[in-house]
Order: structure tokens, then C-alpha cells, then sequence
């Protein structure tokens, strides 16, 4: 007859965190209280510390185990809380199921988190650094995760690149420095990185705060109908503050003054009630359509310009909410390509097909196997499934159900949309001749030179000049210069001249991949939805 609820403790515990320090007692964990946080037990005035203070040993204990793995790629950031609101359901339901964008004024919490890349989770905000831009959308129909960052294309199409990528921005095995050498040998001898390189060393690569800057999915994703059809779809999120970026001068100086200006900035903006707000735009194109893009669209590398493909209103998002706590509602937070709802399905980019495991790895590795059970993470949707244990196990365990597929008690299966048998038919290596740099890759790396008013011409010049010529071997200030050349006569002389380094020619289509590969590959193959 006697029964209790497991929950009460758990329960009471988190109603405890939304109270301030004088309305709570101070305990052990065990919720016994304690005299006062300093004392401890010693034998007389001078004596040793005895075993037997519980106290002192459970202070160390928790207090060794304060820290977790930072994240291993955008390990500095900020976050807050809001709402994503739909303003333009007739256009995304032409093209998508997905329940977050059906009803126009549908209100979808969300948490965003801005980050910087390559430093530590300690390092300045106003590094010269892409942004990311990550957004976690607790729908109806469960979590939705869309991994930007405030740049339009990524520094390489070869998922197996990103570790040598990353580890040419992070640094030297051997003296622990950041080395200008390996990060421009890494970009002198990938140069489909040129269009994302360029973008970095403008301004846009020190942006004012996280709050001026605009977002972009990068991916090609697909938006997908319950008749099984499909388009392709890009996603990004425009800045309502407008987009300000500061002058390598400045953004040193800030990194010296306040290594946290992003940070502060963005709470700050929030706690005084001017919440800040993005409005979302989508780009789409068919499968027919992308046949015959100028790019392939399966190319990180390659932007979506606007005038190439329009971009439509589909809804705004606004950060209205400063977490109560960093640790528990941003440093938790575990955001991932692979969090998909239905109506959203990732395209063939090999990156992206990549990420789709990367993240939750990580995840797994960084929080646990039961990541998805801290509030932050937890979908507002019901979830049931078979994964059960493991360490942490803190929601309950999905109790008393079985952690099988039983027929004593089955679990209910809900009708997928379409079961289509040629949904997603593939056949070819359109993937496998993207790897070889040929003139197309020069194309945006010239569309964004010829963007530049003269000003932000002169601040690229001077901010590459200011790092490349920093780079001790000749060898690759000549191949960055060679590159830089390629792109517009005027500006590989101006670098040239700055990093001290000789004008040379290349010439592209090279006849081979940048990487050593004699493997092509075909795959047909027919994915159920
Ligand atoms: C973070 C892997 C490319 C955006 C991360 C993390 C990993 C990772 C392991 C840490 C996640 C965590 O600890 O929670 C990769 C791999 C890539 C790749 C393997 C390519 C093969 C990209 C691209 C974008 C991007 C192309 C943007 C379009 C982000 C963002 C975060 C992140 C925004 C921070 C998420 C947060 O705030 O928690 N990435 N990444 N990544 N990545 Fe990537």
C-alpha cells in the first residue's frame, strides 16, 4: 500500500533553482544542513584533516568534476532563449510538411547559441574567426536543429578534410602556438577554401557582436511534402540590428580591453528589453532547376547568391530570454544537423552527411549518452523509444514499458507520411569530381572582390598583409599570392608587394584532384522515408 513519487525530489529540486540565495537553506547534497561553508573538521588547531568530514570530501569531489570537454570546434560562445514565429505558411507549405512553418503566427520556443571557432573555450570573442549560428527549435513534432554560421559557404566540400582544417586553426603540436605557417599552408594548397578565406580576412570577419551579424544554413538541405516530392532549400536568418563589423585595429584592441564583448553585449541587449531579431528567409530550388544551377549544389563552397536564387520571407525570430544559467542552458546545449522533423531531410553534400554523425558523437561524448534528458536538450514533444540506461538516467528511464519491442505490450506506430520507394534514387559521381578545384571556384572569390566598396578593398589587403606576412616559408606566401592573382591581377600584386613575396601564375582546371585520389565511386541505392 505505500507508495511515493519518485519525482517529488527531483521536482523540488528544480523549483529550488528559480529561488534566490535567502530563501534557500544551505545543505549538503543530501539536503542536511550544514554551520557554514567554511567549516571543516581538524584535530585541534594545527591537526590533520579527518576522512570522516563528509563535507569537505563531497566539496572536492563535486568541485573536481566541474568541468566537462569543451566543445572540440566552437568552444567559445554565448546563447540566450526566444521565439521563432511563422509569417509566410502559404510559402513554405507550396514546398515542406513541416509542422514549425504551417500556420502563420505559430510561436516555436527556441535557443540560439553564437560561438567563435577555432579557440578555446576562455579565448577573446573578436577573433578573426567564422561565427556559428546555431539554433535549436522545440516544435510540435519534435526537435528541430539548424547548425548555421554567419557565412554563406565553408572552407572545404570534403567532409575528411575538416580535423586537417581544424587543426591547421588550432595549435602546433609541438609549440602550442597559433601558426600563421601551417593555417595559410593548409588554405595555399586547398583553394576551393579561396571564396570562405576572402570573406574572413574582410571585415566581416570580426563582426560587431553576435547581434550584427546574419546566418546562413550553408548546406543545401531538402524541404520535402507528404507525396514524397522534394526541392532543395537553403535557409538564412538576416540581422534586424543590421550587420557591423569592426576594423582589425579595433578588433584587436577589444580582444586585449574585453576578450567577452560578444558575450556581454548580447546579455546585455537582452536585459534591457531590446531583443534582438532575425528575420528568416528561405531559398529553394528543384531537383530539375538544380540540374542545370551554375554551381553544384551540393558545393559548400559555393554561395546561393540572391539574384541567382530569390530568397522568400518565411518567419522571424526574436531572443527574448538571458539564460538563468550559462552551464545548465548553453554550455549543455547540444545542437546537431541530425536533429531533423519531418518535412526536413538533408541533401547529398558530403559534409553535410558527415555532420549528421559528428554531432551526436560528440554529444555522447561531451554530455553522456543521455544528453537528450537535460531540460535544455529535451524535446516539448512527447519521446519513446528503446534506449534505455546509461549514465544519468535522470527522466524516469521511460519506466515500466518495455525496453523491447513487445507484443504483450507494443508500442504504437504512428503511419509515416509516404513510404516512397523512389523518393531518393541515386545514381552517379556528380559528389566525386567536386573535390578538383577548376575555374568555377574563382567565381565567387571574384564576385566578392568586385563587391567591395574601395574602403573594405584596402582593409582586406591590410589584414591579409598583416597575417600572411607573418608566415615564415616564402613557399606558401608565394602559393596564397599565386591564388590571390588568380582572382584579380591588382590584388595578387598588392599582396604580393605587402607579404613580400613574387607574383606567380597557376592555372586551373588542375589536371588532378587536390588530393590524391584514383577512387570514384557509383552508388544506386533507394532510402525508405
Ligand atoms: C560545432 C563538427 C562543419 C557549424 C561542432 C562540433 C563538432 C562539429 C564536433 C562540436 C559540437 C558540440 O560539442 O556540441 C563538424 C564537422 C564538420 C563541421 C565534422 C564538417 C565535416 C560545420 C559547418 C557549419 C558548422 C559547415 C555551419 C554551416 C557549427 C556550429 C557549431 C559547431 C554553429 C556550434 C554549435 C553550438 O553552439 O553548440 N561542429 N562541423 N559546422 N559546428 Fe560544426
Amino acid at each position: 500500500g505505500y507508495k511515493f513519487d519518485l519525482n517529488t525530489g527531483a521536482n523540488l529540486q528544480r523549483q529550488l533553482a528559480s529561488k534566490s540565495a535567502p530563501e534557500v537553506e544551505f545543505t549538503t547534497e543530501g539536503g542536511t544542513p550544514q554551520s557554514h561553508p567554511y567549516v571543516y573538521q581538524k584535530i585541534g588547531d594545527d591537526g590533520p584533516l579527518l576522512l570522516q568530514d563528509t563535507y569537505l570530501t563531497e566539496l572536492f569531489g563535486h568541485f573536481d568534476r566541474e568541468r566537462i570537454p569543451e566543445r572540440v570546434v566552437h568552444a567559445k560562445g554565448a546563447g540566450a532563449h526566444g521565439y521563432f514565429e511563422v509569417t509566410n505558411a502559404e510559402f513554405a507549405k507550396k514546398y515542406t510538411m513541416m509542422d514549425v512553418l504551417s500556420e502563420n503566427g505559430l510561436r516555436t520556443p527556441i535557443t540560439v547559441r553564437f560561438s567563435t571557432v577555432g579557440g578555446e573555450s576562455g579565448s577573446a570573442d573578436e577573433a578573426r574567426d567564422p561565427r556559428g549560428f546555431a539554433m535549436k527549435f522545440r516544435t510540435r513534432k519534435g526537435i528541430w536543429d539548424l547548425v548555421m554560421n554567419n557565412t554563406p559557404v565553408f572552407f572545404l566540400r570534403d567532409a575528411t578534410k575538416f580535423p586537417h582544417f581544424i587543426h591547421t586553426q588550432k595549435r602546433n603540436p609541438q609549440t602550442h602556438l597559433k601558426d600563421k605557417d601551417i593555417t595559410w599552408d593548409y588554405w595555399a594548397s586547398n583553394p576551393e577554401s579561396l571564396y570562405q578565406v576572402m570573406r574572413l580576412f574582410s571585415d566581416l570577419g570580426t563582426p560587431d557582436g553576435f547581434i550584427h551579424m546574419h546566418g546562413w544554413s550553408g548546406h543545401t538541405y531538402r524541404w520535402i511534402k507528404k507525396d514524397g516530392t522534394w526541392v532543395y532549400v537553403r535557409i538564412y536568418a538576416e540581422s534586424m540590428q543590421g550587420v557591423k563589423n569592426l576594423t582589425n585595429a579595433d578588433a584587436t584592441r577589444i580582444q586585449g580591453e574585453n576578450p567577452d564583448y560578444a558575450t556581454q553585449q548580447l546579455y546585455e541587449t537582452i536585459e534591457s528589453g531590446n531583443y534582438p531579431g532575425w528575420t528568416v528567409y528561405a531559398q529553394v530550388l528543384s531537383p530539375e532547376q538544380a540540374q542545370s544551377f551554375k554551381y553544384n549544389v551540393l558545393d559548400l563552397t559555393k554561395e546561393w547568391g540572391f539574384d541567382d536564387v530569390p530568397k522568400t520571407e518565411i518567419g522571424k525570430f526574436y531572443l527574448t530570454q538571458n539564460p538563468a544559467n550559462y552551464f545548465a542552458e548553453i554550455e549543455q546545449a547540444a545542437f546537431s544537423p541530425a536533429r531533423m522533423v519531418d518535412g526536413w531531410g538533408p541533401s547529398n553534400d558530403p559534409v553535410l552527411q558527415a555532420r549528421l554523425f559528428s554531432y551526436s558523437d560528440t554529444h555522447r561524448y561531451r554530455l553522456g549518452a543521455n544528453y537528450m534528458q537535460i531540460p535544455v536538450n529535451c524535446p516539448f514533444s512527447p519521446s519513446a523509444n528503446f534506449e534505455r540506461d546509461g549514465a544519468m538516467a535522470v527522466n524516469g528511464n521511460q519506466g515500466s514499458r518495455p525496453n523491447y519491442l513487445s507484443t504483450l505490450s507494443p508500442i504504437k506506430l504512428v503511419k509515416r507520411p509516404y513510404v516512397d520507394e523512389t523518393h531518393q534514387q541515386w545514381t552517379g559521381g556528380a559528389v566525386s569530381a567536386l573535390s578538383r578545384v577548376t575555374e568555377v571556384d574563382f567565381d565567387w572569390p571574384r564576385r566578392f572582390w568586385a563587391s567591395l566598396s574601395a574602403g573594405d578593398k584596402a582593409n582586406f589587403i591590410s589584414n591579409v598583409v598583416g597575417h600572411l606576412g607573418a608566415v615564415k616559408t616564402l613557399e606558401i606566401r608565394t602559393r596564397m599570392v599565386a591564388l590571390f592573382a588568380h582572382v584579380d591581377a591588382e590584388l595578387g600584386a598588392a599582396i604580393g608587394k605587402g607579404v613580400k613575396a613574387p607574383v606567380t601564375k597557376v592555372a586551373f582546371p588542375t589536371d588532378k584532384p587536390t588530393w590524391d585520389n584514383t577512387t570514384t565511386w557509383v552508388t544506386t541505392s533507394t532510402l525508405e522515408y
